[in-house]
């Protein structure tokens, strides 16, 4: 038997205070939150979705349960354990997940490092160092995925990575050519770190160049230092779900921050790429590509990163709906 238990505005705020340091595609933020009837709900903003790069709401879903999963170790790390129900009301379709508390509970050590690294995660599109991540990292980034439902592919070798890099850059030059999409893009990119929401051109790292091994998005970022290529050998991964249903999407979301802010605990570094997955061609190219079972929902560098900074977020009370 699970008892609910009654959380108090100022618990509810820190939860929320937590799940909003999620990424979302272009910094978006597409998401509400209410304390409702013993238990936080995660609601869906539809007039936040971006219409052009995100039809079918595949980031805003991938964006909500990264933000779940957040709130999931909040609780844990203010001692309560809570029952996850994903898509929990089908005559509700903007919500998305319900966390009920239900027992107290002392969170794990796992529980505390991946709560502290969520205010420290950010994405970093800076070139790394040319340092390997460790293999007990590679592990690491399989288990997390696992943890939460999903799966990760770390790419091995040389060749394997220019086959992926192919496909990210075809998806690339087609989102490029596409003028609404890149006027959309630009809508998004903020020139100083002030703004609530949106890329900063100082988070952007350097500007895309036409060899670059994996294209990065065009977020105003500054010219490149001469000299030197933008990591010539970083570690790939993929990360997928079973299914391209909207609960694995959402669950990809949570997987998707289960590894980031296991990344970040490993004092690494990581940025996503979803060009391939955002383009419906080079998306099944990725999954033939990958040779394995389920949808590829994401596609991360990682390395030894640079210095960098947590973007801004929008006011709690902007996101809160009352009860
Ligand atoms: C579904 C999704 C897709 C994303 N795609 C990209 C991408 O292609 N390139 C990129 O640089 N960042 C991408 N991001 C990262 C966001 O731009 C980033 O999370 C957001 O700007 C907030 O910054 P932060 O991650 O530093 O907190 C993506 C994030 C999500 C959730």
């Amino acid at each position: 038997m699970t008892i609910a238990l009654t959380l108090t505005d100022t618990a509810f705020r820190d939860v929320v205070a937590a799940a909003v340091r999620a990424p979302s595609l272009h910094n978006s933020q597409p998401w509400r939150f209410r304390n409702h009837d013993g238990a936080i709900e995660v609601h869906a903003d539809p007039a936040r979705r971006l219409p052009v790069a995100d039809p079918t709401g595949w980031a805003l879903r991938i964006a909500c349960g990264a933000a779940t999963l957040n709130a999931r170790l909040a609780l844990a790390a203010m001692g309560l354990a809570a029952r996850v129900q994903l898509l929990p009301d089908p005559d509700d379709p903007t919500l998305l997940a319900r966390l009920t508390p239900t027992t107290a509970w002392q969170a794990t050590p796992a529980e505390e490092a991946l709560f502290a690294a969520v205010e420290r995660r950010f994405s970093n599109r800076e070139p790394f160092y040319p340092a390997p991540v460790p293999v007990h990292a590679h592990v690491q980034i399989i288990d997390a995925a696992h943890a939460e439902g999903a799966w990760a592919e770390i790419i091995h070798g040389p060749a394997s990575v220019e086959v992926v890099s192919e496909i990210v850059r075809a998806a690339d030059a087609a989102l490029t050519a596409d003028s609404a999409y890149q006027t959309e893009l630009r809508t998004w990119t903020r020139p100083d770190r002030d703004d609530r929401d949106g890329v900063p051109a100082p988070a952007a790292g350097s500007a895309p160049q036409p060899d670059d091994l994996l294209p990065r998005r065009a977020y105003g970022g500054h010219e490149p230092s001469p000299g030197g290529d933008f990591d010539p050998d970083p570690l790939v991964v993929v990360l997928g779900t079973a299914a391209d249903t909207p609960a694995q999407q959402l669950q990809a979301g949570l997987a998707l921050q289960r590894v980031l802010l296991t990344i970040t605990d490993a004092g690494l570094a990581a940025s996503m790429l979803s060009q391939p997955i955002e383009n419906r061609t080079e998306r099944d190219g990725l999954r033939l590509a990958l040779g394995r079972a389920g949808v590829p929902q994401m596609v991360l560098r990682v390395g030894t990163g640079r210095a960098g900074f947590p973007t801004p977020r929008r006011d709690l009370a902007e996101v809160i709906d009352e009860g």
